[in-house]
């Protein structure tokens, strides 16, 4: 092979920037447009004019305006949060990954990070290693980037100091040191002036090394996809006729050829590739990143979300597993609360149960934590509502990542990088049981549900739902109350009012009314339960139509000049925290089955109406 096609043969090299918004990111980035003549003329010389007028660099030309002009450019048009710069150079070609560097840069660097091969790490020569350096440096290790430059920039502001290059050296390597980086370049630049950029520089004459494009365009980085066992998760289930049946995703890692053996992960089904259809072409074999078509020997039962794999190398199939996470939303994360689990095709209810540690980016300390904030990183158990088919991360980024979806926003809440399926998820199984629900039910002459009362504290829940149940339990109808006072006084004892106790206790309760009416009963629930999040999961933890929200709709006036337990005016003196109302919110329901509109109607006549829509609903007979 000759000099040239063996550089070629070079892949194209995904890379990120990351550093804080004044390292020089945007700058770099035009440094190297301009330095590799990969600007347009125009561009230039609308840049040369920006430069003079806007700019803060005298009379030179301004690169952060070309790079941050396209942004602003980007962002009228479309909403999205990372775009990609594609350029090529007569060595290679670059995806660059352009993660603007604002208040969620994390979410950003998240997913330009999640197929990047390199991190360019841009560090202020004047000063030094940063939280932002450490933050993003874990963030880049957790998402399998293996390689990386530590860009010492403005190294034109230190006088161009040798000590200073090799002190920020030292701190970094020693810093990086856990996190399993394959190779660690460190190159002292100045995007400003170009030295080192493209050109070696004559001002940093102690400097023997590559500069950074000689860097980016020799560097050698594994592509493991290729390399690891066939992975593919299903997209849909093509059948355009019916003599056609097909299995239609993009291959996440290994390679497939006619005739391999085949199994659907989660049901351990097998049977043979019989043909496959890259872009609709016939093709005798597909590898990771081809969008496929597979026909399979035998009809199996298979769906989107489903995985496929050899029968030699299977992914690992748990509903519990633990993993890091990367919190991206300004909603802090809640052990407990319902998420969205999207992994591969597959998008799945998802919680976590515990919270193991909060990392410390600074110096790796693990840290005891209740909940994550934005841009925090941690360590949890999770537990999905279904196995679900991953492999852990380190063996496979595309398999063994997923993102957190808030469910009443539909935004990424968060990323997750799996560690290691949890024991006792495949120890423990379900058992079925000899009564079943429906005969509980039968015995009781009855229809089970969850009477679920919704409100500020003092709007009159407990009252109504009294109540109602005297009136239920008068016309023999078998029924249970839990009240939020009465269960904090014992299954709910160690928990407060923050919000992550306040999912945990609604959480549980919802629970416990699931085993209530599987023993046949009509449960009334009592709790202010603030948060839609939870009572969501409350009503789809419930069968179909069981649920019946009650929204004890009373103002906040109303409640507080009620003030039944004295609590509000403690509240407002500041000696309760976390008082619903007044320092922590109620988010009223959206759509809720019965609003008791508390102040227009007394208790008993509220009661009725509670009563009546039970009636109508044919949930109890009428009298
Ligand atoms: S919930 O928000 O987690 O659903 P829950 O209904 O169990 O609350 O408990 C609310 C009751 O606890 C209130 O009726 C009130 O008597 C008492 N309480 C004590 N502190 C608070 C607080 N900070 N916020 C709301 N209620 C409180």
């Amino acid at each position: 092979m000759n000099e040239a096609l063996r550089i070629s043969a070079l892949p194209t090299l995904r890379l990120l920037t990351c550093g804080s918004v004044d390292d020089g990111k945007s700058t770099l980035i035009g440094r190297l447009l301009y330095e590799k003549k990969l600007i347009f003329d125009d561009q230039l010389s609308a840049l040369e004019r920006d430069s003079k007028k806007f700019g803060t660099t005298e009379d030179d030309i301004d690169f952060a305006l070309l790079v941050d002009g396209l942004e602003a450019e980007r962002e009228q048009g479309i909403t999205i949060d990372v775009a990609y710069r594609y350029f090529a150079t007569s060595e290679r070609s670059f995806i660059v990954a352009d993660t603007p560097g604002h208040e969620q840069y994390t979410r950003n660097m998240a997913t330009g990070a999640s197929n990047a091969d390199l991190a360019i790490v841009l560090v202020d020569a004047r000063k030094g290693l940063l939280t932002q350096t450490h933050r993003h440096s874990i963030i880049a290790s957790l998402l399998g980037i293996r390689h990386i430059v530590l860009a010492v920039n403005k190294i034109d502001l230190v006088g161009y100091d040798e000590k200073t290059f090799r002190d920020i050296v030292i701190a970094y390597r020693k810093f990086a040191e856990p996190l399993g980086f394959r190779s660690l370049f460190a190159i002292p630049l100045s995007a400003r002036y170009g030295d080192n950029v493209s050109a070696p520089s004559a001002r940093t004459p102690w400097y023997q090394g590559a500069h950074l494009m000689d860097y980016l365009e020799r560097v050698e980085v594994e592509d493991d996809r290729r390399a690891a066992p066939f992975r593919l998760p299903v997209q849909w289930i093509n059948r355009p006729h019916l003599d056609f049946r097909g299995v239609a995703g993009t291959v996440a890692s290994g390679r497939i050829a006619k005739g391999d053996p085949i199994v659907v992960a989660a049901s351990g089904r097998a049977t043979t590739v019989a043909e496959i259809f890259v872009a609709d072409e016939r093709t005798e074999s597909a590898e990771a990143g081809d969008a496929v078509t597979l026909t399979l020997a035998d009809e199996l039962d298979i769906a989107r979300g489903d995985v496929l794999s050899h029968p030699d190398s299977r992914p690992e199939v748990a509903d519990q597993f633990t993993a890091n996470v990367i919190w991206m939303s300004a909603e802090p994360m809640l052990p407990g609360r319902s998420y969205l689990m999207k992994i591969g095709t597959r998008t799945v209810p998802a919680s976590i149960t515990e919270l193991k540690h909060r990392l410390d980016v600074n110096n790796f300390d693990k840290l005891a934590a209740k909940r994550l904030d934005l841009n925090e990183v941690g360590f949890c158990n999770f537990a999905t509502t279904m196995p679900v088919a991953y492999d852990a991360y380190a063996d496979n980024r595309d398999t063994g990542s997923f993102i957190l979806i808030d469910r009443l926003t539909n935004a990424t809440a968060g990323a997750g990088m799996i560690a290691h399926g949890l024991r006792r998820a495949t120890n423990v199984h379900r058992q079925g049981l000899t009564v079943t629900r429906e005969g509980h039910a039968r015995l009781k002459h009855q229809k089970p549900a969850i009477l679920w009362f919704t409100g500020l504290s003092g709007a009159g829940k407990s009252t109504i739902a009294n109540l109602v149940e005297a009136k239920l339990h008068a016309r023999g109808v078998h029924t249970a109350l839990l009240d939020g006072d009465n269960v904090r006084h014992g299954l709910n004892k160690d928990l407060g009012f923050t919000a992550a106790d306040r999912v945990e206790n609604i959480r549980r309760v919802g629970e416990v009314a699931k085993l209530m009416t599987d023993a046949g009963l009509i449960v009334l629930c009592s709790f202010i339960s603030p948060f839609r999040s939870e009572r969501q999961l409350v009503r789809d933890t419930a069968a179909a139509g069981e649920f019946i929200e009650i929204f004890v709709d009373t103002p906040l006036e109303t409640a507080m000049a009620r003030d039944p337990k004295g609590l509000y005016k403690k509240a407002l003196a500041g000696e309760i925290k976390n008082f619903t109302g007044v320092d922590q919110a109620y988010e009223p329901p959206d759509a809720p089955e019965l609003v008791l509109l508390s102040g227009e109607a007394s208790a008993e006549a509220l009661a009725d109406r509670v009563i009546a829509e039970l009636e109508e609903r044919g949930m109890i007979m009428r009298l």
